[in-house]
């Protein structure tokens, strides 16, 4: 199959749409990254988004729709914490986990008696969305275990000749993903660290909230998905927890060993440190411009010829929260060196 890319326009909504209806799968921009479409009541047309990606089939996805009415479709209850959350945040970068009413297709949800529902941010997905008349169950549209794609051109590397359409929209705002949030008991619990930061959900709902994620270990996940290695760069990637002084010294210990370094790091560390490659993503106080940057970063290094990625590690609040729980998916292992910043 050849895979077409179309611009965002009207007409090419439209034929996108036409793609859904029959049962095909399209990539589409949203706020966050970009993701991989079929009807969500579909299961032959989900099958394809499993085997395009080539992802694990007990890990359920995501279903966007155009509003709230006709998320509540789909859904037994939308309950009041969530409809606190939808009401503040949607659309937006926020999923919420609610009892699904049976109308979803089986391998969307894998199984669980629960979905995870969310209203993109994005014109052209909120429009195709419209046009289609569907709940359209999206992945992030990368191959799995790789980073997820924040530009049209980051689909087509991946997933080249496997899906029907990419309609391009140009790069993702946010750059990492939606927050997933279980909305189905009292308490409001962040299965996924997001776009939506712990601090944002608090202050809507005037309590603390647990996030699932900080405990989680590999074995034992809240959230299906977070089990599988992601967001994989090429080359094995070092995390240093530590100042910039035992940064600099990784970066000769690994050159001494005749190792090709590239260093994916803010623009303070980049001045100051010396590797074969060097990759930016934004300073240190913009949080906000690393997680949109963070997995096009993650992408370049394959172009590269380095050995080694050491990547600095970023400040774990507000939407830091989200870049580190990805770079610590990302990486190898951990260094834990003098920590004085
Ligand atoms: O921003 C995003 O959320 C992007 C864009 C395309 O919308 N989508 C995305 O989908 O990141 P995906 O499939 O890459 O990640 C979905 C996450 C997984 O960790 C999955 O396990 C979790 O959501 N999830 C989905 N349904 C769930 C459910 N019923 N219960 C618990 N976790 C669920
Ligand atoms: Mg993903």
């Amino acid at each position: 199959m050849s895979t077409s890319f179309l611009l965002w326009n009207d007409e090419n909504i439209q034929k996108a749409s036409e793609w859904l209806k029959q049962g095909e799968v399209v990539a589409f921009p949203t706020e966050t990254v970009y993701g991989l479409g079929a009807d969500a009541t579909n299961e032959a047309a989900i099958k394809k988004i499993f085997e395009a990606k080539g992802r694990p089939s007990d890990n359920p996805l995501i279903v966007h729709l155009s509003d709230v009415e006709q998320m509540s479709r789909y859904v037994t209850e939308i309950t009041p914490l969530a409809k606190q959350l939808i009401d503040a945040f949607m659309p937006g970068p926020l999923t919420v986990i609610l009892k699904s009413n049976g109308k979803i297709a089986k391998n969307v949800t894998a199984g669980l008696d629960t979905v995870g529902l969310r209203i993109p941010d994005h014109f052209a997905a909120r429009e195709l969305i419209k046009a289609s008349d569907l709940p359209v169950a999206a992945p992030s549209a990368n191959l799995s275990g790789k980073p997820s794609p924040t530009s049209a051109v980051h689909v087509y590397q991946d997933l080249k000749d496997k899906i029907s359409a990419i309609l391009d929209g140009g790069p993702t705002g946010v750059g990492v993903e939606s927050t997933v949030v279980d909305c189905t008991g009292s308490h409001a619990v962040i299965l996924r660290p997001g776009g939506i930061t712990k601090q944002d959900i608090e202050h809507v709902l005037q309590t603390p909230v647990e996030d699932a994620t900080i405990l989680e270990t590999k074995d034992k996940p809240k959230s299906p998905g977070m089990k599988y290695t992601h967001y994989e760069p090429e080359v094995p990637m070092i995390l240093i927890d530590g100042d910039d002084d035992y940064f600099r010294k990784k970066i000769k210990q690994y050159q001494s060993e005749g190792k090709k370094v590239g260093l994916l790091v803010s623009e303070e560390l980049a001045r100051q440190a010396q590797g074969d490659v060097v990759i930016t993503v934004g300073t240190r106080e913009d949080i906000a411009t690393v997680a949109n940057q963070l997995y096009h970063a993650l992408r370049s290094f394959k172009k590269t010829d380095v050995d080694v990625i050491l990547a600095e590690t970023f400040i774990e609040d507000g939407v830091g929260q989200a870049v580190m729980n990805r770079m610590k998916k990302a990486a190898t292992y951990i260094d834990v060196g003098a920590k004085l910043k």
